[in-house]
């Protein structure tokens, strides 16, 4: 019998990783769907990250006991012990917030490890990282930013308590409305995503969903994936002004710098979540405020990177425009991220549970050796 081996494809491009139902990213329609919404119908006001959690998991609409269920266990789960809180506080203190949310993420697994004979709980441990993890990015902002520890409220909501957390203020209606959209867009896409791909490996292994969150949050920690969103606006800065915008990306594409926030490997137009974020920008962003600026220079890079890179299949992607409307909500530009992190640990442990119901079997992928063949070993008194 003759094995057929695969041809190798760099990035996995092209080769699905699994099947599953949970959300779709169409890349020549730029369309992406949860369960089969539209992001644009899903981030309509009113819509929460609540219900958009139900949603997920349920794979239809909620109702609204149901959303007031999924609720409950995210505001009643986001408690910590005070040893656990105590650590958090430390990490956030000395190192980069996704490397803080890491570990503290991989600190609240339990004593055992083995997630098998506990497979039957997937939904409920899901639930209640979903709830800590939205917590801990909010103690670490604070943490990092030197103010004291001020934990979720009774019957805050799951943007409402981060977006407090996070500025150090109370936040509008309007900023948590746009908090819950910036949530719901970032909770899920696909399961072929660097980090949802990650969190499906270590799922296979059986391991805890702490342990496989944590290794997604390293994933995501990339500018080449989520880390983009702080590479945009920390580039808009550097160019400062708008005017001088046009001739500084000439001269970044002239030297094949890497845009931040533009390219995808699905999407070949504009990326849908890109399109929603651009109606938040409109509804928070002051006019001749700086962030007003950045977004002039945003939307510069986007017309001249789109006339130079568009032939090619490039366009702005969900972080071109992600970070103007965090930082105009009050945001530091370190906790765009975690921020990211936490909406998207919904979609990491959906995709778990997805996973494990459908038999879980361990990734185990081949190579393609090019290394030496078998050769007898030198003793090290003979090499010279
Ligand atoms: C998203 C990304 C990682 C996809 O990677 P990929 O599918 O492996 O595509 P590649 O990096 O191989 O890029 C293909 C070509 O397009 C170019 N390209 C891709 N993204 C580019 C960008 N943002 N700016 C300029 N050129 C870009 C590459 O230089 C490459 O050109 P070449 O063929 O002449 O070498 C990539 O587009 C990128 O790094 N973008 C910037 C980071 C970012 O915004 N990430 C967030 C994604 S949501």
């Amino acid at each position: 019998m003759t094995l057929q081996t695969p041809s190798f494809s760099p990035g996995l491009e092209g080769v699905p990783i699994a099947e599953s139902a949970v959300s779709l990213v169409e890349g020549e329609a730029g369309r992406l769907t949860y369960r089969g919404y539209s992001i644009e119908d899903l981030t309509q006001p009113g819509v929460s990250f609540e219900e958009v959690v139900a949603l997920l998991y349920d794979g239809e609409l909620p109702s609204v006991a149901r959303v007031e269920e999924i609720r409950k266990e995210l505001h009643d789960n986001r408690v910590l012990t005070p040893e656990q809180l105590e650590v958090v506080i430390q990490v956030g203190k000395i190192t980069h917030p996704m490397f803080a949310l890491q570990a503290a993420t991989a600190m609240l697994a339990p004593r055992d490890n083995d997630f098998e004979p506990k497979v039957q709980t997937v939904q409920e441990r899901g639930l209640r990282l979903i709830a800590k993890v939205g917590h801990l990015v909010g103690i670490i902002a604070q943490a990092r930013a030197g103010r004291p520890y001020d934990g979720p409220f009774i019957g805050e909501s799951f943007a409402g308590m981060m977006l407090r957390m996070l500025t150090g203020k109370e936040p509008s209606p309007l900023h948590v409305r746009v908090m819950n959209a910036l949530l719901i867009l970032q909770a899920d896409h696909s399961a072929g995503n660097a980090s949802t791909f990650t969190a499906r490996v270590v799922t296979s292994t059986k391991a805890e969903p702490e342990a496989v969150v944590a290794a997604a949050i390293g994933a995501l920690s990339g500018p080449a994936h989520g880390g983009a969103n702080e590479g945009s606006l920390r580039l808009f800065q550097q160019i400062g002004d708008p005017k001088k915008a046009e001739q500084e990306i000439q001269r970044l594409l002239d030297d094949k710098f890497k845009i931040p926030g533009f390219g995808h490997r699905v999407y070949h137009v504009k990326d849908p979540r890109s399109k929603v974020i651009q109606t938040l920008a409109a509804e928070v962003i002051e006019p001749g405020s700086e962030i007003a600026d950045l977004y002039e220079i945003a939307l510069t890079v986007e017309k001249v990177a789109t006339a130079r890179l568009g032939d090619r299949g490039l366009y702005p992607n969900v972080d071109l425009f992600s970070g103007c409307v965090f930082a105009a909500l009050g945001i530091p530009t370190d906790f765009f991220t975690p921020i990211f992190a936490a909406s998207r640990t919904a979609g990491w442990m959906v995709n778990m549970k997805e996973q494990w119901e459908s038999g879980n079997r361990i990734f185990r992928p081949s190579q393609i050796y090019v290394g030496e063949q078998a050769r007898d070993f030198i003793p090290m008194a003979k090499r010279g």
